[in-house]
């Protein structure tokens, strides 16, 4: 059985990463999204909230779960027995960093290959930084996350401003 892990901040999750998430999930016999913590962000949302998130989001899918881990991807990998973990590609800014992830954990686990994936054009522009910021300033963002998702990042807002 392959199953693939698509590790990421996910703070929130948006359409692209549900996108890639959607098309992995037809490649592999299981896809584990992992919420990861990425020490370079200051989240918005805790990890339970941001799993929570995506397994609303999708639970229409049967052969994706969703979990979370506080440590190395590699060990993670280990520990559930997959051999790929999945990255989705925006652009080409993004692979410097993602080269030396994937080499890195390449380097630590060389039984896991690193996949990555075009993002879907539609969804080329998306990242959960662009659509914090445009919310904290009261912007429109339902073309780029769920509605449950959008109504998160509102009401995250909203008590951070009433705070
Ligand atoms: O969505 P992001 O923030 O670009 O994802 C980066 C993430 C969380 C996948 C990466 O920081 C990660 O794998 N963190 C877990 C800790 C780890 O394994 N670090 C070494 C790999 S470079």
């Amino acid at each position: 059985m392959k199953i693939a892990v698509y590790p990421g901040s996910f703070d929130p999750v948006t359409l692209g990463h549900l996108d890639i998430a959607e098309r992995a999930a037809k490649i592999f016999d299981k896809l584990i999204i992992a919420v990861m913590v990425n020490p370079h962000k200051n989240p918005l949302f805790t990890v339970e909230e941001r799993t929570e998130l995506i397994r609303e989001a999708v639970r229409h899918i049967p052969n994706i779960e969703v979990d979370s881990f506080p440590g190395l991807l590699v060990h993670y990998l280990q520990a559930k027995g997959a051999q790929v973990i999945v990255k989705g590609l925006r652009a080409v800014s993004d692979f410097e960093s993602e080269l030396a992830m994937a080499s890195i954990n390449w380097k630590m686990y060389p039984a896991a290959e690193t996949f990555f994936m075009p993002t879907n054009f539609k969804y080329s522009y998306i990242s959960s930084s662009l659509v914090k910021e445009i919310a904290r300033h009261g912007g429109p963002i339902e073309e780029f996350v769920p509605l449950h998702v959008e109504k998160a990042v509102r009401a995250a807002y909203e008590s951070l401003r009433n705070k």
